[in-house]
């Protein structure tokens, strides 16, 4: 699939530009088995990149114009680095301007390029399209230009990028299309960055996604909200328990003794923080001595906790994980990634795949008049550039 991708990603290249791309980088989206909302309250995270990659094909331009073709929107735009960067009215073309922005403003120096890029991660689903075209584009500027960056400076700038473009998000989507290896899922440290990486082995189940084909506008500005609703939670912790610096240091019962202090929403925010920590924690356990049974459960109180106490969810995803309760062959279920639409990841026993993607195309539809979309998940490398013939 990938190779069909990168040969229609180069070729266009040549088609427009009229020689052979000097670079080309694949940079993928992410899943994340566990640990939501938490990469930006100091907690761990499990996730891991996927086989679904943006495609990018580079060359220098000779000039201070960059040019940048998006193949599957049929766009393009034109930048000039002796310019000011300012955010553009196109969300897309933000995402580049803002990793440029952001190299500029770390003092590197690089000339014009040309790029071309394709994707098959799909938009909106919550597999992080957009921090695979910011690590990709970096990492195709480094190449290009001989920049020294560590990867997991390319991650912290590409995070950077996409606070410019408006979210203020955490460091889990650029860290794991960076650091992403096949077969594996990292867990990160959110607050010192150490990662470990651990065996994607869930033995007898599939992970399975199931795209509510939903996305609800409110992403941008609830993602926000929580953010803020949770430093004040911990602000208001550290100013009664001035030994605790984050949220790890917390159990549940040292939120719950500072509930009337809190407003019901923060109060209920923190809690979800504490308990989602722990279940990372324990998640990495059952990976490790292969207990996927409990894996599932902990998806499932995931959630519960992000459904009644985070309310990130909605009820498109809230159905899609009812359904997968009312399945003995689905063990585990929850909304990925920032919520409010997208996947839900699931464990399925091997074998019984077909019948409940069936079952549950059928009921979503029923229920919503939507199409249900479904990708099977293989765990890839992270952001690369490919060597192979073309
Ligand atoms: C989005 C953000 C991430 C993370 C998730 C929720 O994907 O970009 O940083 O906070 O939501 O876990």
């Amino acid at each position: 699939m990938n190779d069909l991708l990168i040969k229609k990603t180069t070729d266009f290249f040549q088609e427009t530009f009229g020689d052979a791309p000097e670079k080309i980088v694949l940079s993928p989206g992410r899943i994340n088995i566990i640990g939501e909302h938490i990469d930006y309250n100091d907690g761990y995270v499990l996730p891991a990149a996927i086989d679904k990659i943006i495609c990018f094909a580079f060359a220098k331009s000779n000039s201070k114009q960059s040019k940048i073709v998006a193949i599957d929107l049929n766009e393009e735009f034109e930048v000039d680095l002796t310019q000011e960067i300012v955010l553009s009215e196109v969300v897309w073309t933000n995402y580049i301007l803002g990793v440029i922005k952001q190299l500029q403003d770390k003092g590197f120096s690089f000339e014009g390029f040309n790029c071309v890029f394709s994707s098959n991660i799909p938009v909106g689903s919550g597999l992080s399209s957009s921090a695979a075209l910011e690590c990709g584009t970096i990492f195709g500027i480094k190449e290009l230009f001989g920049l020294q960056i560590p990867k997991v400076d390319i991650a912290l700038t590409g995070q950077k990028a996409e606070h410019w473009v408006g979210i203020n998000c955490g460091i889990m989507d650029q860290f794991s299309s960076v650091m992403g290896l096949e077969n594996k899922v990292i867990k990160i440290d959110c607050k010192t960055l150490e990662y470990e990486y651990h065996n994607a082995d869930f033995n007898d189940y599939s992970l399975i996604l199931f795209d509510s084909n939903v996305k609800h506008s409110l992403m941008t500005s609830a993602y926000n909200e929580r953010r803020q609703q949770c430093e004040e939670g911990i602000a208001i912790v550290k100013s009664n328990f001035p030994e605790i610096k984050s949220f790890r240091d917390c159990t549940e019962q040292t939120i719950i003794d500072l509930k009337d202090k809190m407003s019901h929403d923060v109060f209920r925010r923190s809690l979800f923080v504490v308990k989602e920590i722990n279940r990372v924690i324990q998640a990495c356990e059952t990976l490790d001595n292969g207990n996927i049974e409990l894996l599932g459960q902990l998806m499932f109180a995931t959630h519960e906790g992000l459904s009644k106490d985070y309310e990130v969810s909605c009820e498109e995803l809230d159905l899609l994980v009812d359904l997968a309760k009312a399945e003995t062959a689905v063990i585990g279920s929850r909304l990925m990634g920032g919520g409010f639409g997208g996947c839900t990841i699931n464990l399925v026993k091997k074998g019984q795949e077909q019948q409940i993607k069936d079952k549950f195309s059928k009921l979503y539809k029923e229920a919503f008049d939507i199409e249900l979309k479904i990708y099977d998940v293989k765990i890839g490398n992270g952001t690369s550039l490919y060597e192979g013939a073309l």
